[in-house]
């Protein structure tokens, strides 16, 4: 640990190292240094140092660092780990939502506004709209995020999409089987070769996953694993949009394939929860999506019982679920989803990172990356105890302070 800032090997000055202390809880999710499953602390401090934990233990014997922060007994723990949106996009949908809260229903089909509206867009709009986005996650707490293609469907426009997204987070997911394009409304084989071919060639160089909406409306199980199994041999991950508005193949698939994750598993059979619980994909469940759809729950409590691992992530996309607030998705999974606060605030980091195969974030220990939220609330049980209030006091994010 160093006391004082020295030239760093690239000549710039070091980052000064930062004791944050009177940590009131600490989330850990480290099971060596706290107790539960969130590895929780209390009166802790925390030294971070070069982008990463230094340091996790008992304030009374934190070692000193270059600047000290006090937490004033408030909350400490990691930065929430979003594994699914959808955030390259423009136009607004606003008149959709309204009709569906007057009683119409959700379809796979409006996607395809947004479609129109991205198309129109210049890169220079969708990446202005993206920072924001980003942007309005962070200051939710929201420190690694995953974004998808998939509001393109031509080859240039999906390249350009995972081209904008790769600027702002490493996580990006080729999705341009998110619905078959217009122009191959009468040839689905015809786009799924597409995706297969083509646009795959133009989008694996921007994506580390590939992503299918397995849906009636969208892809059905053959056409899905085409599209994961073209990307698998392009070097990228399969993920899977998988039962959501019905039951249907797409967990079994994602399973099969060694998937990272089934995202939305709203409509399981017990052979589903089975599969899940027997493999290593994590069940993405994306709550704010059925209650901007008004749509049944998917049933959390049933997944962890079966010992499958749970991610909660947002979904955020301007058609099912235009929320950034990871702190709404831990509210509405205790409250609708049968999630303790502990399991909800653990599949918000730990979960989420999971999903993502990331062993750097979801939790803070020696070697992580120093992505910290701090809540104004004396624990992280107040997200959602207190739904809907702006908790967040500050957040680092790879030892930055950032608010
Ligand atoms: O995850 N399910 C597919 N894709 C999005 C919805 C996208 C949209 O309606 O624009 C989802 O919910
Ligand atoms: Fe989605």
């Amino acid at each position: 640990m160093s006391t004082q800032s020295t030239p760093a090997a690239s000549g710039r000055p070091a980052a000064p190292s930062t004791l944050i202390t009177g940590i009131g809880s600490l989330v850990t999710n480290d099971t060596a240094y706290g107790t539960g499953p969130l590895g929780l602390l209390a009166d802790a401090a925390v030294v971070i140092d070069g982008g990463t934990v230094a340091w996790v233990g008992p304030a009374g014997s934190a070692p000193a660092a270059d600047e000290r922060f006090d937490a004033g007994g408030r909350a400490l723990l990691p930065g929430f780990v979003d594994s699914h949106a959808h955030l390259v996009f423009a136009g607004d949908r606003t008149a959709e939502f309204n009709a569906r809260m007057s009683g119409q229903a959700y379809s796979a089909g409006g996607i395809r506004t947004t479609v129109a509206a991205t198309r129109a867009a210049s890169d220079a709009e969708l990446d202005a709209n993206l920072a924001r986005f980003v942007r309005e996650a962070l200051h939710q707490g929201t420190t690694t995020i995953e974004c998808k293609s998939g509001y393109g469907l031509t080859v240039e426009d999906e390249a350009r999409a995972l081209r904008i997204a790769a600027g702002h987070t490493p996580e990006t997911t080729y999705l341009g089987a998110h619905v078959v394009a217009p122009e191959y409304a009468d040839d689905p084989a015809g786009y799924v070769d597409l995706v297969t071919g083509e646009m795959l060639d133009a989008c694996a160089p921007y994506a580390r996953w590939v992503d299918v909406f397995c849906e009636n409306g969208a892809f059905d199980g053959d056409q899905a694993r085409a599209v994961l199994t073209a990307g698998v041999e392009r070097g990228l991950t399969p993920r899977v949009h998988a039962n959501q508005l019905s039951y249907g193949p797409g967990v079994q698939l994602a399973v099969e394939l060694g998937a990272a994750s089934a995202d939305h598993c709203t409509h399981l059979t017990d052979e589903d929860v089975a599969a899940l619980a027997g493999s290593a994909t994590v069940a993405t469940l994306l709550p704010g999506a059925e209650f901007s759809t008004r749509a049944p729950y998917p049933d959390a409590r049933r997944l962890l019982a079966a010992g499958a691992t749970v991610a909660l992530s947002t979904d955020c996309n301007p058609g099912s679920s235009f929320t950034s607030s990871m702190a709404f998705c831990v509210a509405v999974a205790v409250r609708e989803m049968g999630m303790t606060p502990d399991e909800a605030v653990h599949s918000a980091t730990a979960g989420g990172a999971r999903a993502l195969r990331r062993t750097d974030v979801g939790l803070i220990a020696p070697g992580a990356r120093a992505d910290l939220l701090l809540l104004d609330a004396p624990s992280h049980v107040h997200l959602a105890y207190r739904p809907g209030v702006p908790l967040t006091a500050a957040v680092w994010r790879g030892g930055v302070r950032e608010l």
